[in-house]
């Protein structure tokens, strides 16, 4: 194997952010980009001085990309993981890994057969703080789980949804919802990596204050595996925008946390609080990404990046694969059955 792992990203909006993680990764190297749009690939060509290709399936043949990043719309997922994986590349996709439990599983299943290595994008993942919240629950710090609040107050302009690239977002087909399946995925992935997997839940969701087919807020009650009860709320609406806040409590302590910054700490043996609290509090509680969806950092994409090439080089399973990432899909898929269906829904039955 080659010192580099050859990379090439298709879809260049967010595949922009994926072309600079891959410059910046340890372990990879950008080969090529992709896009059907003609001026949109001219630029990245220039801009990452690499190879373009207007047809997917002609960089598919490229020998030289070992993995191909998918950022394309999300409901282009899967069926662009599924020839990628068949053209024996592996996979980067990002969030959501698509928008349908169903397109999911058949991904799964190619990327099983086909024994390529499939990672996903959810940044907040790959984040220290977050990390360390996760581990000092698992080693029991937070007691038993009761209660998880994750709330996300962003705004989107008219002109999001609208122009050359905007018109797929808040479509049922192209996006899968609006602020949920778009941006509140997320927040809904990073209660699930705190708290676990949602059994049940129960969801409402409107178009309030923009011209779009799917929502652009939604509120649901979620039921965790481990019985804690937990709210979930999304909106493009907010004016002004604000940052996400996720706020969680137990049996013996809790956290809060709101934008990047860390509000309190109040689990575990003392030296862990001031430490958590030295590190993570007293950083911006702003969220470019609130307001501006390119404001989002490249770092995470790029120790996602890093994490394929171990993965590939150790034989083993990406930080974040399909079996993890499809859990918020699938929950958000339960909160819009539940809230057309005016009733309960477990999150397990929208798999069938
Ligand atoms: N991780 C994050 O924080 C984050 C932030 C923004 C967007 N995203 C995700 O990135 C994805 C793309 O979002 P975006 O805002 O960049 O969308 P976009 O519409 O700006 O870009 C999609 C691009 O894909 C290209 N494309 C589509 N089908 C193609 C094909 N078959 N062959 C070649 N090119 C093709 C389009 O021409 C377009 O340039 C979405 O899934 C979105 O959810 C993630």
């Amino acid at each position: 194997m080659a010192k580099e792992l050859g990379f090439g990203v298709v879809g260049l909006g967010m595949g922009g952010h994926h072309c600079k993680a891959i410059i910046k990764a340890k372990g990879a190297r950008l080969v090529a980009v992709c896009d059907h749009d003609k001026e949109r690939l001219e630029q990245r060509v220039k801009e990452f001085n690499c190879k373009g290709y207007l047809s997917y399936a002609e960089m598919l043949k490229d020998p030289e990309i070992d993995v191909v990043n998918i950022a394309t719309e999300s409901g282009k997922h899967a069926a662009m993981g599924i020839q990628a994986a068949r053209a024996g590349k592996h996979i980067i996709v990002e969030k959501p890994v698509d928008i349908t439990p169903k397109k999911i599983t058949e991904l799964e299943k190619v990327v099983k057969e086909t024994g390529v290595k499939c990672g996903c994008i959810f940044q907040y993942r790959m984040d220290n703080c977050n990390k360390f919240i996760r581990q000092a629950i698992s080693k029991g710090h937070m007691g038993k789980i009761i209660g998880v609040h994750a709330h996300l107050p962003w705004y989107r302009a008219d002109s999001y949804y609208s122009g050359k690239f905007g018109t797929w977002r808040g479509t049922w087909k192209l996006d899968g919802g609006g602020s949920l399946m778009n941006q509140g995925i997320h927040t809904l992935d990073l209660a699930i990596f705190l708290a676990g997997p949602v059994k049940r839940v129960a969801g409402f969701y409107g178009v309030f204050n923009h011209k779009i087919e799917a929502e652009d807020q939604v509120v649901a009650v979620l039921e965790f595996e481990n019985g804690a009860l937990g709210t979930l709320f999304t909106t493009t609406c907010a004016i002004p925008e604000g940052a996400q806040r996720i706020y969680m409590y137990g049996s013996k302590g809790s956290f809060s946390r709101h934008g990047g910054t860390l509000e309190f700490y109040e689990m575990g043996p003392d030296k862990d609080r001031k430490r958590m609290m030295e590190l993570f509090s007293g950083k911006p509680m702003s969220d470019a990404a609130s307001k501006d969806p390119m404001a989002v950092s490249a770092d995470g994409h790029m120790l996602i990046v890093e994490d394929m090439v171990k993965a590939i080089r150790l034989n083993r399973e990406p930080a974040i694969p399909i079996a993890e990432a499809r859990k918020s899909v699938d929950t958000a898929c339960a909160i819009y059955k539940s809230a057309r269906t005016g009733k309960m829904v477990e999150v397990a039955s929208v798999r069938k």
